[in-house]
């Protein structure tokens, strides 16, 4: 799916090859300030490496457009990002930017169920706790329907069954639907229960295995 070769970025990315697989769940671990965040947002094109190349699908990043990129590759920032306004509204919003149709009451509510958010779409967004707002926000990712998920750090807010649970969740999700994903996570019991390819990094670069 990505194919990274001698990239560099600053003094904090220094990759010399790295093959994410699809269809796939990838792990990535790392001590914090180690640069995950940091390559998950250059897989998203939000920031470009200084040197070396990105493969997508067997296309350079730098000449794929940046919209287009984020119709099938989407970015669950590390901290949740919510609108004034109804849980209905910020699944919407979502779709909006990305210039697709709204979704019906009856998906919205599927994918509220399959994050196990436990409430009305007419809920106001800005009482929600931390953890239920990060369940939110995957739920506005999940609909937008992509094929690669990038998921920085999806269950800090949460406790650690609930963290099991909506990991589980999502995990399934796509493997049935054929998703890619690309996941930080700072939980051992998460990367070893779920992942299929574990990425480590350490000080800006990738470990061997
Ligand atoms: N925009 C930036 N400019 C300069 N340094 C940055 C920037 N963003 C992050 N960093 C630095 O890069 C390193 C990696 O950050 P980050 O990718 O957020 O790490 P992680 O997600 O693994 O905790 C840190 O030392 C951080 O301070
Ligand atoms: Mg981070």
């Amino acid at each position: 799916m990505f194919k990274i070769k001698d990239l560099k970025y600053k003094n904090i990315l220094n990759i010399k090859y790295l093959v994410i697989p699809e269809h796939k769940v990838n792990c990535i671990v790392g001590q914090s300030g180690s640069g995950k965040t940091t390559l998950m947002r250059m897989l998203n094109k939000l920031i470009s490496p200084d040197a070396g190349t990105i493969l997508f699908e067997g296309n350079d990043l730098s000449n794929i457009n940046s919209v287009e990129l984020r119709r099938k590759v989407v970015m669950l920032p590390q901290t949740p990002i919510l609108f004034d306004g109804s849980i209905r509204e910020n699944l919407q919003i979502g779709l909006r930017f990305a210039e697709k149709n709204e979704e019906t009451e009856a998906v919205m509510l599927e994918v509220l169920k399959l994050v196990h958010l436990n409430k009305s779409l007419d809920e106001n967004a800005d009482k929600l706790s931390g953890g239920e707002k990060q369940r939110l926000s995957l739920g506005r990712v999940i609909l937008l329907n992509p094929d690669v998920f990038l998921l920085d750090e999806p269950s800090s807010a949460l406790d650690e069954d609930t963290e099991q649970l909506i990991i589980k969740a999502v995990v399934e999700y796509s493997k049935k639907n054929n998703k890619t994903v690309i996941m930080v996570t700072h939980s051992k019991k998460v990367a070893s229960t779920f992942a299929d390819n574990i990425i480590e990094i350490k000080s800006g670069q990738v470990m061997e295995e």
